[in-house]
């Protein structure tokens, strides 16, 4: 970090346009422009994608491993190029997280690199950058915000550090998810649901999340259904399952997203996984993965490659087998 830190050695990810899904071919066509501008900093601007490439742009620029060996947990061996970031969506908190996830078009699966090294050394969250974001894109982006306060809390991993951040986050995410997509204008829900994206990122770190995200990797990945989306759908039936094994965890939950208090957790948790259907309901989204273009014959496929996703899986709370994993993703049809 000796070099000074100018506009002309600064690289901006808007430089590099991001469209679409972040795949392996886009980072390292990205990592190529980059190299040759010998950049001090990576600035990322955008949404999810465009930040988990500039993070990982930012890391391999020196780097000689290939990206294919980073996949997983703590296998990246360092960062030498300043990294900011500054998001444009409230969804992946990936401004504060040490997340970047790439499309592998070969295995048709969503991957992901977890490292300490692509933790940004500054974000900037401006509630002002997401007021133009579409309804839909607030909706899926939003509810995957959500769905990491949620599988944080319920984690097997858990932390009481981490509940703080995320329990006050599905909060934000309940008071403030429909307004922001009703009202896009609406610079108090735009403030609320960027906290909730910036404290959902939070917990991604020392917790991560776990069965939600672990089905829908396999149906971005194969189906093309944008991640916020696959695990709005797939929430209930997770949650329901999950309850279970800590029903006080998941009344917490439910009460946070405005359940009322049943005659036992379990009850007060059941009627969470009511609140998060209405929820996603209110904010437009379809709780159909046959809507999706899934059929019921995908579901065995589906969660053979489900269980490949063991980073996530050994984080639920309940373990899971893949008759476990077929049955929550058939709950999740209409
Ligand atoms: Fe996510």
């Amino acid at each position: 970090m000796e070099k000074e830190l100018t506009k002309a050695n600064c690289i901006v990810s808007s430089d590099i346009s991001i469209s679409g899904e972040p795949t392996i071919g886009a980072f390292e066509r990205a990592l190529e422009i980059a190299k040759e501008r010998q950049p001090t900093c990576i600035l990322g601007i955008g949404g999810g994608s465009p930040l988990d490439v500039a993070k990982l742009v930012a890391a391999f620029l020196d780097n000689t491993q290939t990206v294919h060996r980073t996949f997983g947990i703590g296998l990246l061996a360092s960062r030498n190029c300043h990294l900011v970031c500054v998001p444009t969506t409230s969804g992946t908190g990936s401004e504060v997280s040490p997340n970047a996830i790439l499309l592998d078009e070969e295995a048709q699966l969503k991957k992901g690199v977890i490292s300490p090294h692509l933790v940004p050394d500054a974000t900037f969250v401006d509630p002002e950058l997401t007021r133009t974001v579409p309804p839909d894109i607030t909706a899926y982006t939003g509810l995957d915000a959500l769905t990491h306060c949620i599988e944080a809390y319920t984690n097997a991993f858990s932390h009481p550090l981490v509940d703080l951040y995320a329990i006050r986050g599905i909060e934000l995410a309940t008071q403030h998810l429909v307004t922001a997509v009703q009202d896009g204008a609406n610079i108090e829900a735009r403030t609320g649901m960027s906290l909730a994206s910036l404290y959902g990122g939070l917990c991604l770190g020392p917790v991560n999340t776990a069965a939600v995200h672990a089905l829908a990797y396999p149906l971005g990945g194969e189906f093309h259904i944008a991640h916020g989306l696959s695990n709005a759908v797939l929430l209930p039936a997770v949650f329901r399952f999950n309850a279970q094994a800590s029903p006080l965890r998941h009344a917490a939950v439910a009460i946070a997203l405005g359940a009322e208090i049943g005659t036992n957790d379990m009850e007060t948790a059941l009627r969470g996984v009511q609140r998060l259907r209405t929820l996603s309901i209110e904010c437009g989204v379809l709780l159909d993965l046959g809507h999706y273009g899934i059929r019921r014959s995908d579901v065995p496929h589906l969660a053979e490659v489900a269980m490949t996703v063991t980073r996530l899986l050994k984080n639920n709370p309940r373990v899971l087998q893949q008759e476990d994993v077929e049955q929550l993703y058939l709950q999740s049809f209409a």
